[in-house]
């Protein structure tokens, strides 16, 4: 009766401690990776969040019971296993547990909708669909691991770098990028949309005297886009800074972040790296080249990509433009500068005496744009002419406008996005597998 009770109340320990608790009882739990049977000798590959616990029962060392327990044993079913670790050279952790009680939690159905094993591959629209499960592959998984330490990163160094987080409202009464892009929702009978930037918020919050400011948030972009970089729901990484001299020094902030990103992911995220085949493909940027768009068209129409000066850079010239950099700087990232006003919202600050251009960026890596920044235009009735320019009434767009008449220091700020990071960072196809459950114009479940 002692020894049962004893039992009852064994603590669950992980496959990573299992080493270190060689012959001793343990009690272990987790999903069935894969089941063997021998007839006379009878293998449970149990897995759980920290890797594999190899559970071996042979006929003449364990009871009938729980030799008879398991008989029609499904893949992915929940077990709970109490028994002895056992040194075993031939096990891949070195030990394997030898089970005295096995308790099936939960039995799964067989056989599963996609295969996780990694041995046929589904469709990326059926591994989302059962998304949870398509996590259960080591691949899939160790890449939401990896965005997980990405997030820290970011927020680690806005932390370290004296900006203040900050969390705002998704639900907004209108938007200040451009219209088309809404989502309308009913709000208790009166229009709302959702948020498509927090641009407005970080620049009243950097006006309020916290200076500089970041958030990771939510950002819903009405896109009827079917492209491998566009979402509906993305989350945001943005950050808006006060004081500055020009949209160099914004840019300074985005070199350190990716640096210090990448820098850490190098370091610490080793076992990741490795899973999802990146561990020589890290590479951590120093000094960004800064090219003017000027000169980016000039090089884009001389390598047969003509564009006007009005143009923004399409796909394929972003595309171009990271083999150049990567050839000529050896750099996978460059930011491209001054943007023309024609395709810059009516707040991008413009340069002195240069009315058809701003002080504006993109960052583009491996040829593709994660992120846009300005100086911002801090000065009111400079601002109202701009709004105007591009068919706009400043004094209708009340809330914006109080935040320029208070006391507004020069300040620019910049969004990136953490879903196209990690498509990057992972060299993905498809921006849908940097997300757990995406949205697009046909994605609306799970
Ligand atoms: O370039 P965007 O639209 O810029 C802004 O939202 C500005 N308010 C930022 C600023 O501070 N000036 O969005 C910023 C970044 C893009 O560079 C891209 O990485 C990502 O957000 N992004 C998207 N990611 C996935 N799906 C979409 N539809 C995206 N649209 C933008
Ligand atoms: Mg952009």
């Amino acid at each position: 009766m002692d020894k049962m009770e004893k039992k009852e109340t064994l603590k669950r320990i992980h496959a990573v401690d299992l080493l270190n608790c060689a012959d001793q009882v343990v009690k272990v739990s987790g999903w069935v990776e894969n089941y063997r049977d021998l007839k006379k000798i009878r293998f449970i590959q149990l897995k759980d969040r920290t890797g594999f616990i190899q559970v071996t029962l042979p006929q003449t060392e364990v009871s009938k019971e729980v030799f008879d327990s398991i008989q029609d044993l499904t893949k992915e079913s929940v077990l709970e296993i109490d028994g002895l670790v056992k040194k075993s050279p031939q096990a891949r952790l070195g030990v394997e547990l030898i089970p005295s009680k096995i308790q099936i939690v939960s039995k799964a159905k067989a056989p599963t909708p996609i295969d996780m094993s990694g041995k046929i591959v589904s469709d990326l629209s059926v591994r989302l669909d059962y998304r949870f499960l398509d996590l259960r592959n080591p691949k899939s998984i160790n890449l939401f691991k990896l965005r997980s330490r990405v997030l820290g990163f970011v927020v680690d160094f806005f932390e370290n770098s004296g900006f203040i987080g900050i969390n705002t409202p998704k639900l907004t009464s209108a938007g200040v990028e451009s219209g088309a892009e809404l989502f309308k929702v009913d709000y208790f009978g009166k229009p709302a949309y959702l948020a498509q930037s927090p641009q407005i918020y970080k620049q009243m919050m950097v006006c309020s005297g916290l200076e500089k400011v970041y958030e990771i948030g939510p950002v819903f972009r009405a896109e009827k886009s079917h492209t491998v970089r566009h979402l509906t729901e993305f989350t945001g990484i943005d950050f808006e800074q006060g004081f500055i001299e020009s949209e160099q020094e914004v840019m300074d902030t985005v070199e350190g972040l990716m640096h210090f990103i990448l820098k850490h992911v190098q370091e610490e995220c080793a076992e990741q790296l490795i899973a999802l085949g990146l561990d020589q493909k890290i590479e951590v940027p120093e000094k960004i080249p800064r090219m003017d768009m000027v000169e980016v068209k000039k090089l884009l129409a001389e390598n047969g990509l003509k564009l006007t000066a009005e143009d923004d850079l399409t796909p394929e010239a972003e595309k171009w433009l990271g083999d150049y950099v990567l050839k000529k700087f050896n750099s996978e990232f460059v930011f491209v500068t001054n943007y023309p006003w024609a395709v810059r919202p009516f707040y991008h600050m413009k340069p002195n005496g240069d009315s058809k251009g701003t002080k504006s960026f993109d960052l583009i890596w491996k040829g593709l744009e994660i992120a846009t920044g300005a100086q911002r235009e801090h000065r009111y009735d400079l601002l109202k002419a701009q709004a105007k320019e591009k068919g706009l009434n400043l004094d209708e767009m009340k809330d914006y406008s109080l935040i320029f008449q208070y006391g507004v220091p020069a300040h620019g700020g910049c969004g990136l996005g953490l879903d196209r990071i990690m498509e990057q960072l992972c060299n993905l196809d498809n921006i849908r597998e940097a997300i757990l459950l995406p949205r697009d114009p046909e994605r609306l479940t799970p």
